[in-house]
C-alpha cells in the first residue's frame, strides 16, 4: 500500500538546514497495524503528516498504491487524502461551533455525498460509536473520551482504507484509551490499515510491528 524511499524533511533558516526526518525507507502492507515510537522531537508527527499527505517531504519518493504521491500537486494530494485516509489527532481537532452531528457530517460534505446517503452514514456512525444521545451537543459539552470518540467517528465516516493516529489516547484516561485501542483493533481486524504514534507500550502491543525514530532516523 505504502512505500517510502529516501524521505527527508528539513527546514531552512538562513544557511542552516535543520533535519527532522532523514533518509526514511518504509513499506506498509495493506492490513498492517504499525506503531511508531520515539522521544519527543524525533519526527514522529512529521512522518505521520507526510504519510497522511498533510505535509510534503523535502526529498525522496512516496508511493501510495504505486502512485507517485511525491509528484502530486496540492489538489491531487487533498483528493487522495479525502478518499483514502482518516487522520486522528491527539487533541481531537473537532470544530468547536459545530455539533457532534455536524462535525461528523463535514467530511461527507467535502466528498459531496448527497443528502439521504449522508444522513444514513452519520446515523450509522453515531450508532456505532455510541454517540446518538450526544449528537446535538457541542465539543466543549463532552468529556475527553467522548470528544476523541467523535473525532474517530469523523475520521472513519468516509470508510478510509488507512487510519493515521497521532497519540490518539494521549489526553484520555486509561479506560477511554483502552476503548479507543479496542476500536482500532476491531477496524484492523476488518481490514483497515492502521499506523499509530504512541508513547505507550500497552498501545504498541495492539500493533503487529513497531518502528523506532530517533533524531529523524529509523532505528535498526
Ligand atoms: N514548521 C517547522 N519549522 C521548524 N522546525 C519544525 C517545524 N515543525 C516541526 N519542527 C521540528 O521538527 C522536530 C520534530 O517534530 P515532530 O515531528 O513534531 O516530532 P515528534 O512528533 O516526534 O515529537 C522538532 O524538533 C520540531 O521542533
Ligand atoms: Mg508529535
Amino acid at each position: 500500500m505504502i512505500k517510502l524511499c529516501g524521505i527527508s524533511k528539513f527546514y531552512s533558516t538562513g544557511y542552516v538546514k535543520t533535519f527532522v526526518l532523514r533518509n526514511i525507507d518504509l513499506e506498509v502492507a495493506e492490513g498492517e497495524f504499525m506503531t511508531i515510537m520515539g522521544p519527543s522531537g524525533a519526527g514522529k508527527s512529521t512522518l505521520l503528516h507526510i504519510l497522511g499527505m498533510l505535509d510534503t517531504p523535502s526529498e525522496g519518493q512516496y508511493f501510495f498504491d504505486d502512485k507517485p504521491v511525491h509528484t502530486f500537486d496540492e489538489r491531487r494530494l487533498t483528493e487522495l487524502h479525502k478518499h483514502q485516509i482518516g487522520f486522528v489527532f491527539q487533541s481531537y481537532h473537532l470544530i468547536d461551533d459545530l455539533t457532534v452531528y455536524e462535525n461528523l457530517e463535514t467530511p461527507l460534505l467535502y466528498k459531496k455525498i448527497k443528502g439521504t446517503e449522508r444522513k444514513g452514514l452519520v446515523a450509522e456512525a453515531l450508532d456505532r460509536f455510541h454517540m446518538v444521545a450526544k449528537k446535538d451537543l457541542f465539543p466543549h459539552q463532552l468529556s475527553g473520551g467522548q470528544q476523541q470518540r467523535a473525532a474517530i467517528a469523523r475520521a472513519l465516516i468516509t470508510k478510509p482504507r488507512l487510519i493515521l493516529a497521532d497519540e490518539p489516547t494521549g489526553n484520555l484516561n486509561s479506560k477511554e484509551g483502552k476503548e479507543v485501542m479496542e476500536m482500532f483493533a476491531e477496524l484492523n481486524a476488518s481490514g483497515t490499515t492502521i499506523i499509530q504514534v504512541t508513547h505507550s507500550e500497552q498501545n504498541a502491543a495492539y500493533g503487529r510491528k513497531t518502528i523506532h525514530l530517533l533524531d529523524g532516523w529509523i532505528q535498526p
